[in-house]
């Protein structure tokens, strides 16, 4: 356990907006680029709402200078984007795409110019397709073309780019790719889900090993869980031990815990996890980038809840339910900014590293563009709770340093397609000029990150 900081000590909080490749790029199959499991998920009929998928986006390939000018517009800090693995090594190990680090060293010029410091995720699921074919992140092979790969990333742009993150959020990769099937590659099998688990953080402990200079984190989508009941507590622990643990305690103290491998056996097998691969992961970040969007209230079955994604998806899935409370956002999201509060002060005082939160933001039911205008106040209020539960985890001695809202402009949302919307810029997709409006949150946003700017 770390001690709480000394909050007069902290630096100013720095802020910035994200963005991941495949939700933004489109020109999936410009200069190079190699097909991930995300073009091949999206093409199956029923896996995307409404069969959307991510071939144009929000065509940020070809407009990059203009949505570099959408955060300077900001006056944020910094931008944290994410590097398309199958750009750069199309068919995932061997052969570099010079093209695919072109556009990126573009990005990150550009960045720089802006006076942006550029944040890089280096895995933000878009696994490059023939390593899904050759049994993706559940084999051991995967992790190892990982650090291939970002040894190639950070060899091109090692001298600019001073944060890296290895990871966005590896559960979701893990357990909606491998387990619930209701992200890419779509599978339905629950050991494979931990299996995938334990090979994502080989994978980032190899890029620790590969790349020991560097600014190096990882992108947890962490959560509270408040058990609904006394009766949930055990389940409860079992959710806690998916989403929280099996992430942090490899890398902090080297091990899985026995309430994790009672639920996830298959991490005890030394097939899996092999002499050494705990110890690699022991100490192997220098930050830590924190994903939060709403807490997790598990609830043994009785009609109250939801059922867990997991839940009936394979052989031995967890039986419960979750319970939302009003208010949610438009994905049916609790809004709940005391579990950010919460989950910033224990994760200070579990990690002891610097915090960052990498993403935070709401999908709301936008109102249309009126007189160039998205008058989206609820989406104002959720930033606001939220960074106001920043402000108190900061006094109350979390390390931490950043807030990254989610996201910059409306973009592909996963398996809800163009659906639900988090953007500070609304993309009107009616047409294919994808015109970019800011909406009332980006000038509040603005307003909020650089008071003594001033704007205009
Ligand atoms: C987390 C993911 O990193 C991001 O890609 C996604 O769009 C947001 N959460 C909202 O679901």
């Amino acid at each position: 356990m770390s001690t709480p900081a000394d909050p007069s000590s902290l630096p100013p909080l720095a802020y910035g907006v994200a963005s991941a490749s495949y939700q933004i790029e489109g020109a999936v199959a410009e200069d190079g680029r190699g097909v991930s499991i995300w073009d091949t998920f999206s093409a199956e009929p029923g896996r995307v709402r409404g069969g959307d998928d991510g071939t144009l986006a929000c065509d940020s390939y070809h407009r990059l200078d203009d949505d570099v000018a959408l955060v300077r517009g900001l006056g944020v800090d910094a931008y944290r984007f994410s590097i398309a693995w199958p750009r750069v090594v199309p068919e995932g190990r061997g052969r570099v795409e010079p093209r695919g680090l072109d556009y990126y060293e573009r990005l990150v010029d550009a960045l720089l110019e802006a006076d942006l410091e550029p944040v890089a995720t280096l895995y933000h699921w878009d696994l490059p397709q023939p390593l899904e074919d050759a049994g993706g992140w559940p084999v051991r092979a995967t992790a190892e073309a990982f650090a291939d790969y970002a040894a190639v990333v950070h060899d091109r742009l090692g001298d600019r780019v001073t944060s890296w993150a290895t990871h966005n959020e590896p559960w979701c990769a893990a357990y909606l790719g491998y387990a619930a099937g209701v992200h890419a590659p779509g599978r339905r099998e629950g050991e494979a889900g931990h299996r995938a688990a334990h090979h994502l953080l080989l994978g980032h402990a190899l890029v620790r090993q590969a790349l020991p200079d560097a600014h190096l984190g990882i992108v947890l989508n962490l959560a509270p869980v408040w058990a609904e009941s006394r009766d949930a507590a055990d389940i409860a622990d079992g959710v806690d031990a998916i989403r929280n643990r099996v992430w942090l305690d490899p890398i902090v103290d080297g091990a899985y815990d026995d309430g994790l491998l009672r639920v996830a056996p298959v991490l005890a097998d030394p097939e899996l996890v092999r002499p050494g691969d705990l110890e690699s992961m022991r100490g192997s970040i220098d930050w830590l980038g924190i994903n939060y969007y709403t807490p997790i209230r598990p609830a043994v079955p009785d009609g109250r809840g939801e059922p867990h994604p997991e839940q009936g998806a394979y052989p031995g899935a967890p039986e419960l339910d979750l319970v939302v409370r009003e208010p949610r956002t438009d994905i049916g999201w609790e809004i709940e900014p005391r579990g950010l509060e919460e989950l910033l002060v224990d994760t200070h005082l579990r990690t002891g590293v610097p915090l960052v939160i990498t993403e935070n933001g709401a999908a709301m039911a936008d109102a249309d563009v009126v007189d160039g205008v998205v008058d989206d106040r609820d989406r104002i209020d959720y930033l606001d709770g939220h960074l106001a539960a920043v402000e108190r985890a900061r006094a109350a001695g979390a390390d931490v340093r950043g807030y990254f809202a989610w996201t910059l402009m409306d973009n592909f949302e996963w398996a809800e397609g163009y659906a639900k919307t988090f953007g500070l810029v609304h993309v009107d997709r009616s047409s294919q000029m994808l015109t970019r409006t800011p909406k009332a949150s980006y000038t509040w946003f603005a307003d909020r990150v650089t008071p003594e700017r001033g704007r205009g």
